[in-house]
């Protein structure tokens, strides 16, 4: 404390302002920042030191403010990413090098690889790639994949994004300034200052009998203003996703089934909470079973799921064990993933309102009206009377797809009729949410001697936890898509999704795919070598193509673009294999190795409707609004919908002003998930853009070719050089108003999984170079190759940066990340790829179109990973001879795999 400090206050210069604050001394510099400075822009990710996301700097170095104690600033000068960009002029550049590169996804990370990478710039060292790398090591992001960030760093220039462009154009993000500039608002950002707030009481055990205390008297105790248990529900004590499995009970009654389930939540002032009594609960603590084998035999968590089998997928189709028998060689082999955890930067965060009858939640969320429909569920309120108010996010990829903390903000706020807010620490968000399924894969494939795929058979359990969430999905999804991308006319696979007393396991991009691709591609290399035929030339021969029934018997007539992706693989595989041949020849201790992998996805849910609808309208003024639903989760919907609406509509898109989400204003765009909102919400905004510009034509009398031209105070038409005021009608509220919705066609699938359950699939093959130290077993990754068939790149900017983001994150199924319940629930126990963990990514982008997609364009975003884990799989088998079929392949296990080969 400095001297002219008044008493129990501190000191320092933030951004450039002196103020004098009330705090401890050893607060965290972070929470002082954000609750009493009101400096949103530094972020908490994990408290611990570990994500980087609270990076400042003070007097210029960088420090993360969590680790920080605000005594420990006293007097000295403290810079955020919001106070940089606003009057620094090599942050500034740096923003718009950020905007221009896109290294901004969900931008939750941006501030504290901004404000490190200042610290960098000021040095004026000169910078290539390791000297970013060394800076920024310290700041983890789960979605670009580093590459554009270090793009952007070493590229800090005057220049500008490229601001205007439709279909097919560079563009830059169009909801990235704020992300760049440090005033993005996420889900604890938007909290009242006078909120309540939350804290849930958990089992600490995988499997417990409980019973509680005098809660009453505890509560008045402590000063709380309330407890909620099961018997505070007004509704149902229950939520889920998928119909017929809504199982999870908000807080569990008798029974805790796995380690981290809610049992009560307690609301009062941030300060009590943070020093508690202990919790008035008796625990019991009862036999867990972890595993499916151990569940087939245990006790059941659901009494209508026999053998805790939550339900099972099948597709069939030829004579499967019969082509199997005929096979001129066949390969088989057993294969296990582990729980992945999503490490998004962003933690799980909510509040509440209430406002009448009515409840207003804030929240980072990928389904606003689906968890508008289960918080309604919940409370016993009609949905309408829910509003789902989504802040950005900071991350999902699958996981803030599920409830998390609305119902306990929601139950509060209803109750106390006070704001409440709530914000999971790390290691109640690594412990507690949906995770990816671990997965125990059989699958046998055989060829006839050309190495035409004759036959496959795949059988996959998937460990789904304690409630179904995704699991479902995932057992459905999987049969269809184990063959892989290739032509399979004997086929019989068959999942099943086993409860246990783990977390739920539920979306994560992809579903499962990648599972089973892990299987699925090594017995692809394993098949090619007993053949003597080279790998991507297997690939290339059984590759399905237009007119080629897919394992469900459904045919595309146009847009199976997975041969194309093989083909640009090609000349980088020639050289790569060469060069690791010459390399091996004279560095035998560090062998190279080169593997490839394709993969596909079928965009959008499983033969089932999934409609997304899309308001637009033009207000007296001339004004374009586009009511875009379509939660951006840093994926990228709120510039592709724009482009593809304003492309159909003929006019730039700058002129299109943005409605983000919000249940009382936007229409339902479904779910970011699934790789459905560029193709499905894409085709309503196109639908949208044709509707409204045919309106306007016929108003002013215009033909197809007619340039629309918003002018201000009305809307401008021009034809044949003559520019004339279209007459829009008064209105209240818009003059021209357009709603329209796309479903895709799909068709229900027949018992042995027959039929079309999919309007479109993207496919890929992704390559990669790498170097495995044969007596370390540690593996150095070199380069990616990825050919992605994306239809039409809508942005392709976009395209390469949802690539990236997912081969990091293939990056890290296969080679470091297995969440482990109860020992791994932090960021420095469960590893996800660095900054140094990522190599170079040559994208290379196939636009081979699709009959149903916007502009021909498919989804993308679960595609980018599943290739990636059995690409690095097999590099590091042809590197080291060492095939690994237990994931993750950690120096262990690929050490004790090349030694079980007698290296
Ligand atoms: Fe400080 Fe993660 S919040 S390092
Ligand atoms: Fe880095 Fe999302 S952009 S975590």
């Amino acid at each position: 404390m400095s001297l002219d400090e008044p008493k129990g206050h501190i000191g320092f210069t933030l951004n450039g302002d002196e103020i004098t604050i009330p705090s401890p001394v050893t607060a965290r510099l972070s929470e002082v920042l954000r609750e009493v400075a009101g400096a949103k822009d530094v972020k908490v990710g994990c408290n611990a030191g570990d994500c980087g996301a609270c990076t400042v700097l003070v007097d210029g170095a960088p420090v993360c403010a969590c680790l920080t104690a605000v005594g420990q600033v006293s007097g000295r000068a403290v810079e955020t990413q919001s106070g940089l960009v606003a009057g620094d002029v090599v942050a500034q550049r740096l923003a718009r090098s950020f905007q221009r590169h896109q290294a901004a996804q969900c931008g939750i990370c941006t501030p504290g690889m901004m404000v490190s990478a200042v610290a960098l710039l000021r040095s004026g060292q000169t910078l290539d790639e390791a000297r970013v790398a060394d800076a920024l090591g310290g700041v983890l992001c789960r979605c670009t994949g580093y590459r554009k960030i270090i793009a952007a760093v070493l590229d800090a220039s005057e220049s500008d994004p490229v601001a205007e462009g439709g279909v097919g154009a560079r563009i830059e993000r169009l909801d990235g300034w704020p992300k760049v500039s440090g005033t993005e608002r996420f889900g604890d950002d938007v909290a009242p200052a006078d909120a309540l707030s939350v804290m849930v009481i958990r089992s600490p055990y995988h499997r417990a009998a409980f019973t509680f205390g005098d809660l009453e008297s505890w509560r008045e105790e402590a000063g709380l203003d309330l407890i909620l248990t099961a018997a505070d529900v007004p509704g149902d004590n229950l939520f889920g996703v998928i119909p017929g499995f809504i199982d999870q009970p908000v807080f569990a009654v008798d029974e805790a089934k796995y380690r981290g389930e809610p049992v009560a939540a307690v609301v009062g002032a941030a300060e009590l909470l943070a020093a508690l009594p202990p919790f008035p609960v008796t625990w019991e603590e009862r036999p867990a079973v972890l595993t499916p084998e151990d569940a087939a035999k245990a006790d059941l968590l659901h009494p209508t799921r026999a053998g805790n089998v939550m339900c099972r997928g099948y597709v069939a189709r030829g004579d499967a064990a019969g082509a199997m028998k005929g096979a001129s060689v066949r390969v088989s082999g057993d294969f296990s993933t582990g729980f992945i955890e999503h490490a998004y930067i962003e933690p799980e965060a909510a509040s509440a309102r209430r406002v009448g009858n009515r409840i207003e939640v804030s929240c980072c969320t990928q389904a606003p009206y689906m968890n508008r429909d289960g918080l309604a569920g919940i409370l016993g309120l009609k949905p309408e009377d829910v509003r789902i108010l989504p802040t950005a996010v900071g991350g999902g990829f699958g996981s803030k797809l599920d409830l998390s903390a609305q119902p306990y903000v929601a139950l509060a706020a209803w109750i106390l009729d006070r704001p409440v807010r709530m914000a999971y620490t790390r290691t109640e968000s690594i412990a507690t949410t949906t995770k990816r399924h671990p997965s125990a894969v059989h699958m046998e494939i055989g060829a006839d001697e050309d190495g035409r795929i004759v036959a496959a058979t795949f059988d996959g359990v998937f460990n789904t936890g304690a409630y179904s969430s995704w699991g479902p999905t995932v057992a459905n999804r999987v049969p269809i898509h184990a063959s892989g991308p290739y032509l399979t006319p004997n086929y019989e696979a068959k999942s099943a999704g086993i409860h246990t007393n783990t977390v739920s396991c539920g979306a994560f991009r992809g579903f499962g795919v990648p599972q089973s691709a892990v299987a699925q591609e090594q017995l692809y290399d394993m098949l090619a070598d007993r053949l003597g035929i080279d790998r991507l030339e297997l690939r290339r021969r059984n590759a399905i193509r237009n007119g080629e029934p897919t394992v469900t018997g459904q045919v595309f007539e146009t847009g199976m673009g997975i041969d194309a992706c093989f083909d640009a693989l090609k000349p980088e595989w020639d050289r790569a294999l060469a060069e690791a041949e010459a390399h091996n020849a004279a560095r035998p201790a560090r062998r190279r190795g080169v593997g490839v992998a394709g993969g596909w996805y079928g965009c959008g849910n499983t033969s089932m409707s999934n409609p997304s609808t899309i308001r637009a309208g033009v207000t007296p003024a001339g004004e374009v609004m586009l009511h875009q639903g379509a939660v951006d989760i840093g994926q990228g919907s709120n510039t592709v919908i724009a482009q593809i609406f304003a492309t159909a509509l003929g006019v730039p898109v700058s002129a299109v002003t943005l409605v983000g989400a919000d249940t009382d204003v936007t229409p339902d765009a479904g779910k970011t998930s699934a790789s459905r909102q560029t193709f499905v919400t894409g085709n309503a905004a196109r639908l949208a853009g044709e509707a409204l510009r045919a309106q306007i034509l016929r108003l002013g009398n215009g033909g197809q070719g007619a340039e629309i031209t918003p002018a201000g105070d009305g809307i401008a038409l021009t034809e044949d050089g003559v520019t004339r005021r279209v007459p829009l009608p008064e209105a209240e509220g818009y003059a021209l108003e357009v709603v329209e919705t796309y479903d895709p066609p799909t068709l229900p699938m027949d018992a042995n999984g027959q039929g079309s359950p999919y309007a479109v699939f993207g496919t890929a093959a992704q390559m990669v170079e790498l170097e495995v130290d044969m007596e370390l077993g540690t593996v150095r990754l070199l380069k990616f190759t990825a050919a992605h068939d994306v239809g039409r790149a809508i942005n392709p900017l976009l395209a390469e940066g949802q690539i990236e983001g997912g081969i990091a994150q293939g990056i890290g199924l296969a080679m470091m990340e297995s969440f482990i319940p109860g020992r791994t629930e932090n960021l420095h126990d469960y590893l996800i790829p660095t900054i140094g963990d990522v190599p170079a990514i040559e994208s290379i982008l196939i636009e081979s179109g699709d009959m149903h997609g916007p502009y021909g364009a498919k989804g993308l975003g679960e595609h980018c990973l599943i290739p990636t884990a059995p690409a690095v799989l097999n590099a590091i088998a042809h590197a080291s001879g060492a095939r690994i079929h237990h994931l993750p392949a950690t120096p262990d296990r690929v050490r004790a795999a090349i030694l079980a080969k007698g290296h």
